[in-house]
Parts: structure tokens; C-alpha cells; sequence
């Protein structure tokens, strides 16, 4: 087992009903390696954004929505649920394994759940070993393709 500590976005639904404790632990006590990023539902994550989280350097993505039946938005979730999966798939294809894409779905019932989930999602993380960084791909030359 490595000691190093993988980069982690944490998409994180701002409607989503975590226990107050947890809440306040996930505002101001996640750990350095992991960033926070507040959406208003999981259906307007834009794949671009992983993609994003990504290139800046994200070795896993971490995406906690409402239950199915509670999102504020209907089916949000089930949509981004359904979007994400297919975009994990492409990133698998282009070198950035699925399984660093986890989605979560918690309520107020699932105290410390986070905490847990975001542990098991590093301990995986370390196992799977750093990820081929996608931002330190050879950009094309500017002006076009390689000849
Ligand atoms: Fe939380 Fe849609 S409002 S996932």
C-alpha cells in the first residue's frame, strides 16, 4: 500500500440531504486531496467538467446526488446517472479507467456514509495507482495536426 494520497474531485448536489455533522465535516473538514465542487443537481454536471477535473489533474471522480426519487429536479440524477456512465466508458477507452468514476446517492439516514465513501474510494484509487495524467498528453502542435 502507497502513502500517496490521490487528487479527488467531489461533485457534491447542493440539494443532496446529508446529516448536519456530515455536512459541516464535507465544508470544512475534507481532507487536502480532495475538491469540493457544488453543483445544483447532479444533472448539470456537463461531462466537460470531469473532463476538466481531469485534465487539472483528478486521479478519481466522486459524484453524490439525491435519492432517484428525491431529486428536486425529477430525474436529474437518473439523466446524469445515465450520461456519466456512458462518458466513464469513452474515458475508459481513452486510458482513464471507469473505475475512478464512483456516483453516490445518500440521504439523511446514511450518517458518516461520505466519509466512508470517499475513504473506500481513495483506498481503490491507490490500489488502481496513479493515473496516466490526460493534461500531460502531448497537446497537438499549434496550428493543426502532426504531420
Ligand atoms: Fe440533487 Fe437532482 S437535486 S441530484
Amino acid at each position: 500500500m502507497t502513502d500517496h494520497k490521490p487528487k479527488i474531485a467531489f461533485f457534491q448536489c447542493h440539494w443532496c440531504l446529508y446529516a448536519p455533522e456530515d455536512q459541516e465535516w464535507v465544508d470544512r473538514r475534507l481532507p487536502d486531496n480532495i475538491r469540493l465542487i457544488k453543483v445544483p443537481c447532479t444533472g448539470r454536471i456537463d461531462p466537460l467538467f470531469v473532463l476538466n477535473a481531469v485534465q487539472g489533474g483528478a486521479e478519481g471522480v466522486v459524484i453524490s446526488g439525491c435519492l432517484p426519487e428525491k431529486c428536486h429536479y425529477k430525474e436529474g440524477n437518473l439523466a446524469a446517472r445515465r450520461q456519466l456512465q456512458e462518458f466513464s466508458s469513452f474515458m475508459d477507452y481513452i486510458g482513464y479507467d471507469e473505475a475512478r468514476l464512483r456516483f453516490v446517492w445518500l440521504d439523511l439516514q446514511d450518517r458518516g456514509r461520505i466519509q466512508r465513501e470517499l475513504a473506500d474510494f481513495e483506498n481503490q484509487l491507490q490500489q488502481l495507482g496513479s493515473a496516466e495524467a490526460l493534461a500531460a498528453r502531448q497537446p497537438l502542435e499549434e496550428g493543426g495536426a502532426h504531420e
